[in-house]
């Protein structure tokens, strides 16, 4: 069949790739979307199960730090768009082994930019990058104040410094090469097939375990939180309609002190498990703080409004209540994504805090 656009999704097995992949692959049968991914630990084949079979997806398992492999790829499918997700994505890990973000978030992006601008050549008119980055780049707010797309970079983690430098080379190859590329900042995604280490599938999956819920320092840092299908419908928005050479944040206008936000989950679930109201609150456990802790993040999300007319449509209470449901109900995704070296990474993490 002959494709109206040939787009590469990287990272698609992952959380919010996969749901990106499953959108683009439902909502535009005319397009072939090719899910480029390593399948590490964040990987899941799994994620995917319900559109694997639809004849204009592919998948295939590679490296992005791979030139030589990336090359060949953009030979084979001679990509029109590329939406790039695939990253080391979390702090904690970042902390404990920075090289490997530099690796993938720094190098694997500088390689699939470099192939895109060795395959599009000088007519890249109607070709379009669209790289996915975090607002975690802007560094730390204090309790006032709101991140802007002019906001300067300021991170602080090695998680996302290397996504700044992503960010930076993505820019570079607009300003020096004229590769039509876009950017999107958003801030902390949650919803089903999130990885549990991070905080919201984590503490579901602890509380179902009757685990202790270790909250860093005194819980009260602020995170602004969006549903992850809301963060997919806003990339389409930017992949389509997006200027080539912007920056559009993308938040949830929903900022929560860690703590009330754990409260709200313990009550959630112990709600719908039928445990008497306070049963999971228990279980919360006040731990060493995380090394150089973000104390808040917060996103004007005006530009993107005002140009694209986005808004997220979903509240968090609502929001928060799906994901939870996801999770009570996928005891086999849990298990299968939370055997081997999960266990490794949990005891390494969490038993000498
Ligand atoms: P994730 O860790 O769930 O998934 C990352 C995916 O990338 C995995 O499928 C993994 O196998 C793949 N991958 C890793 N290294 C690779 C490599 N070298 N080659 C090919 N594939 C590789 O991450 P996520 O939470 O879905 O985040 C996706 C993107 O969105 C990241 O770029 C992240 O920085 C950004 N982001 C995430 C959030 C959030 O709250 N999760 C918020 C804003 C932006
Ligand atoms: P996380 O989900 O790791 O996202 P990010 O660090 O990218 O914002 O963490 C969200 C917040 O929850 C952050 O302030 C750190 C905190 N947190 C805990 O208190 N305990 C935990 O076990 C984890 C994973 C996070």
């Amino acid at each position: 069949m002959a494709y109206k656009k040939r787009i590469l999704i990287t990272g698609g097995a992952g959380f919010i790739g996969s749901h990106l992949v499953r959108h683009f692959v439902n909502t535009y049968s005319d397009y072939l979307i090719v899910n480029l991914d390593a399948l590490t630990y964040a990987g899941n084949l799994e994620n995917l199960r319900d559109i694997e079979d639809k004849p204009n997806y592919r998948f295939v398992k590679g490296d992005i730090t791979d030139l030589i492999f990336i090359r060949q790829l953009f030979r084979d499918h001679d990509f029109d768009g590329v939406l790039h997700c695939a990253a080391e994505s979390h702090v904690d890990r970042s902390i404990e082994d920075p090289l490997i973000f530099i690796q993938t978030n720094v190098m694997g992006t500088a390689a699939l930019l470099q192939a895109c601008r060795e395959q599009w050549g000088e007519d890249m008119g109607d070709k379009r990058f669209h790289h996915i980055s975090t607002d975690e780049v802007f560094g730390s707010l204090g309790s006032e104040g709101f991140f802007v797309e002019t906001t300067p970079y300021d991170p602080r983690s090695p998680y996302s410094a290397s996504k700044a430098g992503s960010d930076h080379l993505v820019r570079a190859f607009w300003h020096t090469y004229g590769l039509p590329m876009v950017i999107s900042n958003c801030s902390n995604n949650y919803g089903p097939y999130q990885f549990p280490e991070k905080l919201i599938p984590l503490f579901i999956r602890n509380i179902t375990l009757g685990k202790p819920l270790p909250v860093y320092g005194q819980g009260v840092n602020v995170r602004d939180w969006l549903y992850v299908e809301d963060h997919v419908r806003a990339l389409d928005l930017i992949f389509h309609k997006g200027q080539p050479g912007e920056t559009y944040n993308i938040g949830g206008h929903n900022e929560w002190k860690n703590i009330d936000l754990i409260r709200l989950l313990c009550d959630i679930v112990d709600n719908k498990t039928g445990k008497p109201a306070g049963t999971s609150q228990q279980l919360i456990t006040f731990v060493k703080d995380r090394a150089g802790h973000d104390m808040r993040y917060a996103i004007d999300a005006g530009k993107i409004k005002a140009d694209l007319g986005w808004v997220p449509s979903l509240t968090f209470e609502e929001g928060l209540s799906k994901t939870v449901d996801w999770y009570l109900s996928s005891h086999e995704w849990l298990e299968s994504v939370t055997s081997g070296d999960y266990l490794k990474y949990y005891e390494q993490q969490y038993s000498n805090r």
